[in-house]
């Protein structure tokens, strides 16, 4: 990293401080010593300006749209990639060889199952819950029952941790799925891939033979790769964050786990969907454009807009084409939700507002609809999300355990509550 330095006048002193160079992207400065420096925080609220940690893993340019995966584009992962072999990237930071990616399958095709008494776990939850509350439940509770893989100054078993999580997300996914519908669990099966094995696992029934259909487990493994890291996004600042106190790496993925629920995060593809069954047919969509433009309604169109993208996110362009796709094998050539989203993303490209504003429809504005062609219900496709961004939560995680900078994250802030004062007595008050 070349260094210049930034300077600093505060109260008539001058302080310089070293300005850091990435491989590529804005450079950051380093203010690390400013409290100790000047008595003083920095104010950023949403850390809109704030580099959070180092990272090798994804860089994405927001005004390019651009996302790379330790260098490599997400369309060509996207297009020559599986999932596991993306996993594998983001785990170990290069491509693996032939070999080393049928030892990487192996090795997660034999953590599939889960601990049989958890299964019983599930019963626990009522049979209307949402699946992703039952999903944070369940993958809080590996911490319970896999000790083995908890001790994270140990290289071997945060491997082993890691690939556990990856092996049985979709296991957890899936029974959360069938709890949901009140269908049998379904066991995995080793010889399937990572996608068909999860189509298996939600869709086919105990009475009846099921075969994935070959084209849909690409559509599916596809949604996983796009959705499989993003940087420092809330869900992942959050599994650093609580990761940093020395939390075992179950806990802290169910941290990330409730932090994607909300639906400004992975909620939003269900939001979406909602969005456009509630507009419903194309004549009503300038009602809701107008709603998305006033300061005064909270109403946003959900599916648009990015902290980072101002641009086209990259990911919706591969997710449009795998929405066609899917249409296409499932023969659905009518469906007023596309036709209504893809009126929406019309107007919403040349609207001036939108336009300004920088606001380009993201990953979730086509997910939903794709998820939903798949045969799975709207609470599933955050669930889904988690389980796709468990291997970016984990990379990311061990990145942070295995930097000696480490320490634990610790915001400060601007205090404006009321100063000392006396406490008077409940008679007096
Ligand atoms: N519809 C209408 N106006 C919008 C939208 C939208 N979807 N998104 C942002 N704006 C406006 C916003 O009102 C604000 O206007 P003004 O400057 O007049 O106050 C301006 O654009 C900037 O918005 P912001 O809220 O300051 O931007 P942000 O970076 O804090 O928020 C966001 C990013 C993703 C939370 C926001 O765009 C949003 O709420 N989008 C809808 C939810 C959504 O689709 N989320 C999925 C994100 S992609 C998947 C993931 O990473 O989880």
């Amino acid at each position: 990293m070349a260094n210049s330095t930034a300077k600093l006048e505060l109260g008539g002193e001058n302080r310089e401080y070293e300005v850091l160079e990435g491989t590529v992207g804005p450079d950051v400065i380093n203010i690390a010593s400013l409290y100790r420096d000047t008595g003083m925080f920095t104010y950023d609220p949403g850390f809109t300006s704030t580099a959070s940690c180092e990272s090798q893993i994804t860089y994405i340019d927001g005004d390019e749209g651009t996302l790379l995966h330790r260098g490599y584009p997400i369309e060509q992962l996207a297009d020559h990639g599986d999932f596991l072999e993306v996993c594998y990237l983001l785990l170990y930071g290069e491509l693996p060889t032939k070999a080393q990616k049928e030892d990487f399958d192996y090795r997660v095709t034999r953590h599939t199952m889960l601990h049989e008494q958890m299964s019983r776990f599930f019963t626990g939850f009522r049979r209307d819950a949402h699946p992703m509350a039952v999903m944070c439940g369940m993958v809080g509770a590996l911490s319970a029952f896999y000790h083995d893989s908890t001790d994270i100054s140990d290289p071997h078993q945060r491997m082993v941790a890691s690939i556990r999580m990856i092996a049985k997300m979709p296991t957890i996914a899936a029974m959360a799925y069938k709890y949901h519908i009140g269908q049998p669990f379904i066991y995995p099966r080793n010889e399937l891939s990572y996608a068909a094995n999860f189509l298996h696992m939600c869709f086919a029934v105990p009475c009846e033979e099921y075969h994935v259909n070959p084209v849909l487990a690409r559509a599916m493994d596809r949604i996983f790769i796009l959705h499989a890291d993003h940087e420092q996004n809330a869900s992942t600042s959050t599994v650093r964050l609580a990761g940093s106190s020395g939390a075992n790496p179950f806990a802290c993925i169910a941290a990330g786990i409730a932090c994607l629920w909300g639906p400004a995060h992975g909620g939003a593809n269900e939001a979406a969907l909602n969005m456009l069954a509630e507009i419903g047919t194309v004549d009503r969509i300038p009602e809701y454009i107008d709603r998305a433009k006033d300061r005064d309604d909270p109403f946003r169109l959900m599916g648009f807009g990015h902290r980072v993208y101002k641009n086209y996110d990259p990911r919706a362009k591969i997710m449009q084409k795998t929405t066609h796709e899917v249409l296409g094998e499932l023969g659905i050539k009518d469906d007023p939700q596309l036709d209504v989203a893809l009126e929406l993303e019309r107007i919403a490209l040349t609207d001036e507002y939108f336009i300004e504003k920088k606001l380009y429809p993201n990953i979730d504005f086509y997910s939903g609809i794709t998820l939903r062609a798949l045969g799975f219900p709207t609470t599933m496709f955050t669930v889904l999300f988690a389980l796709a961004r468990t291997v970016g939560w984990i990379a990311q995680w061990k990145e942070m355990i295995e930097d000696p900078n480490q320490k634990i994250g610790r915001p400060r802030q601007l205090y404006t509550g009321a100063t000392q004062r006396d406490y008077v007595s409940i008679a007096n008050r």
